[in-house]
């Protein structure tokens, strides 16, 4: 064992620290990455899990601290320089040009496709082959804008697997995609490491992290809580480790609306592109989720009742009254709020500060980017921030200098804060901590105990059973059958959403 250690670290981090703006974001890190292993780094929200993978990259550069790559001493300049020495990252944040190709997103910047004579049938058939050995499937000519976001996340998937690299930093890659999706991703990532590629990984889900990886660092704070073999770790363990403490059942106690409680939401025979013939009610005080494999339709269902996509047929009412010329901003004036998949392409506006970004949709007449004016909107937008428990530094800080998971609360604020009648949520979760995890599932209990609808799609199938009065299960675009309260059992759903038998007598 001490053999291979020392003949094999690919990767030695030797006392690294790194600040923003005299923030420490990471103090003092050691951590040895093995040759060929995937070693995971997990830590709650800010814990500097994005910052050392940036550094391993070349994104950032440690204030102290030195980086040694197969035993000889590197400082990465640049992702560029990075990727001259075989590494490369795929990011948390989408990087991808969304004006441009998924050809040409793939293969853009990497080494051996500089200058303007790249051939486009070369390119064609280096994707080709890509495709094929990692079972990714997407069409190249497409326009990256144009695709769902969690094609969008295969895009960089590929982009990284196309450099050929030999150690590829993946922060939180599967956050975008759906189950089978991500099952999809660890066996290439298995593939991988077979084939002598070293993979950091940072993933807020404890399942896959164990599953996957070989070495596990956990980080809390900046600093290093452990690092060592992943053998003998259980989620709890981890959890732990993470946070210092153990954590205790992490759904809120289910209470379902009172029977009789008005309809909010109302959707009869909606159809458009994906689904059809949807029908379903929301009740005021109650949580509907949407559930079904990738491509089943439900986050087309959501963003047609929201407005954001055309529908072709159908009806939705809310409050009782149709709604037919469906918009973000109609709905918004019908107190109809949505929480987006994905914060960057449609979320939040990274160099505005947190503030601002909340407020926008606090304040409709504010159009410009102006400072949040008056003390009270300020405190306004303080107790929301307060209520999602973000950790900032202060309210005028830009957005995208938070991390991840608290860029996902700070959108939870943003939305809230407009008073919704009803909230809809597309992956709630995605990318926030095990213990923020929980806060959001109280603040979806709570809100819904006060009288809010919420309609929410969910890839994880605990966070349906443990949050959702009831469950709609989409199968092909269509309801293969809803689930009452009483009934959501992870069998069921999974029975209705793979479309089998056995599910349809259950309901
Ligand atoms: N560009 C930046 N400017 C200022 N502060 C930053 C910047 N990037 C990260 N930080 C800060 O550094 C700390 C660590 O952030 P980091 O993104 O590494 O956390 P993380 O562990 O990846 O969290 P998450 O799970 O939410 O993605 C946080 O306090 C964050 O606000
Ligand atoms: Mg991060």
């Amino acid at each position: 064992m001490a053999d291979r250690l020392a003949a094999a670290s690919a990767i030695r981090l030797s006392n690294i620290s790194k600040s923003f703006d005299g923030v420490r974001a990471l103090t003092d890190v050691s951590i040895e990455i093995r040759v060929g292993t995937v070693h995971a780094l997990v830590g709650e929200n800010g814990a500097g899990k994005s910052t050392l993978g940036k550094i391993i990259a070349g994104v950032h550069q440690a204030d102290s601290g030195s980086l040694a790559f197969d035993g000889a001493s590197v400082a990465f300049a640049s992702p560029r320089d990075a990727i001259g020495h075989g590494v490369t990252m795929v990011a948390q944040e989408l990087a991808l040009i969304p004006s441009l190709s998924v050809l040409e997103n793939v293969y853009l910047g990497n080494e051996d496709h500089r200058g303007p004579f790249v051939r486009t049938s070369a390119l064609r058939e280096r994707f080709r082959a890509l495709s094929e050995r990692t079972g990714i499937t997407l069409d190249p000519a497409a326009t990256v804008s144009s695709l769902p976001v969690a094609d969008q996340q295969k895009v960089e998937v590929l982009r990284a697997l196309a450099s050929n690299a030999s150690v590829i930093v993946m922060d939180e890659p599967t956050a975008r995609l759906a189950t089978d999706e991500a099952l999809g991703l660890r066996s290439i990532i298995k593939r991988l490491r077979e084939s002598g590629t070293t993979i950091v990984y940072v993933s807020h889900f404890l399942e896959e992290v164990l599953d996957l990886a070989d070495d596990i660092t956990v980080l809390r704070d900046g600093e290093l809580v452990h690092s060592g073999e992943a053998a003998g770790h259980t989620p709890d363990s981890l959890v732990e480790l993470m946070i210092g403490r153990a954590l205790d059942s992490v759904f809120p106690g289910k209470q379902p609306p009172a029977p009789g409680a008005e309809v909010r939401l109302s959707v009869a025979g909606l159809t458009g592109t994906g689904f059809s013939g949807v029908s379903f009610d929301v009740h005021a005080g109650e949580i509907v989720a949407i559930a079904g494999l990738v491509g089943s339709g439900r986050s087309e269902v959501l963003r047609a009742v929201y407005g954001a996509d055309r529908s072709a047929a159908g009806a939705v009412a809310v409050d009782g009254g149709r709604y037919q010329r469906r918009s973000p901003d109609r709905s918004v004036s019908l107190g109809v709020v949505m929480l987006p998949e994905s914060r960057k392409s449609q979320g939040l506006f990274l160099d505005a500060s947190i503030s601002d970004n909340v407020s926008i949709s606090a304040l409709p007449q504010v159009s410009t980017w102006g400072v949040v004016r008056s003390g009270a909107e300020r405190s306004l937008v303080a107790s929301f921030l307060d209520d999602v428990d973000i950790s900032m530094r202060h309210m005028g800080q830009a957005i995208g200098t938070l991390s991840g998971g608290n860029q996902q609360k700070a959108l939870f604020a943003k939305a809230l804060i407009t008073g919704p009648r009803l909230l809809i949520v597309d992956e709630p979760t995605r990318g926030v901590d095990v213990g923020a995890k929980r806060q959001i599932y109280d603040l979806l209990a709570r809100l819904a105990a006060q009288g809010l609808a919420i309609l929410m799609v969910s890839s994880e199938m605990e966070e349906v059973i443990g949050l959702a009065h009831r469950v709609v299960v989409m199968n092909h675009g269509q309801v293969a059958g809803t689930l009452n309260h009483g009934q959501v059992t992870e069998r069921r759903i999974a029975d209705l959403a793979f479309g089998s038998a056995v599910a349809v007598e259950t309901i």
